[in-house]
């Protein structure tokens, strides 16, 4: 009787244990699925007359009142004014846009992307993400998802 008593509760912490690591594995998952659900923020970055009227200027933008910042590249190419993310698509490394070679290149394993963001070398799989930029009374916004 106590041999059958302990198989009982050994076998019912078994299964205790496996629903738990079961619901830790599936935490996991619905995880990231939550923080891509953030909403884009629009942040003020420069005013009307600071736009560039030519070229790609990066700046960085405060994200929060403790000195967080991240950077974004203003670009004024062929008639249009948008702003492109710094992230590289490959795996999430920092470019640098080069005047020299006129292209975003990145650190990391030589990705490289034309002044719009188009992939033109490397292993990156999609252009730099372009993100909301909009004009309001002479303010100059930038959207981002932080
Ligand atoms: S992270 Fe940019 S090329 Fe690999």
């Amino acid at each position: 009787m106590r041999r059958r008593y302990f198989l009982k509760r050994t076998i019912k912490a078994v299964f205790a244990s496996i629903a738990g690591v079961s619901s830790f594995i599936a935490a996991l998952f619905i995880y990231p699925a939550r923080v891509r659900q953030k909403e884009i923020t629009m942040y003020e970055c420069l005013t009307e007359e600071e736009l560039p009227r030519r070229g790609v200027r990066r700046l960085d933008i405060e994200i929060d009142n403790k000195g967080r910042k991240t950077a974004v590249f203003i670009v004024a190419h062929a008639d249009k004014c948008f702003a492109l993310s710094p992230v590289c698509t490959h795996l999430g490394c920092l470019v640098s846009f080069s005047r020299h070679k006129n292209a975003f290149i990145c650190p990391c394993h030589g990705g490289k992307y034309d002044v719009e963001g188009n992939v033109i070398g490397g292993p990156p799989p999609r252009p730099l993400a372009q993100l909301p930029l909009m004009v309001d009374k002479g303010k100059v916004y930038v959207g981002l998802k932080v």
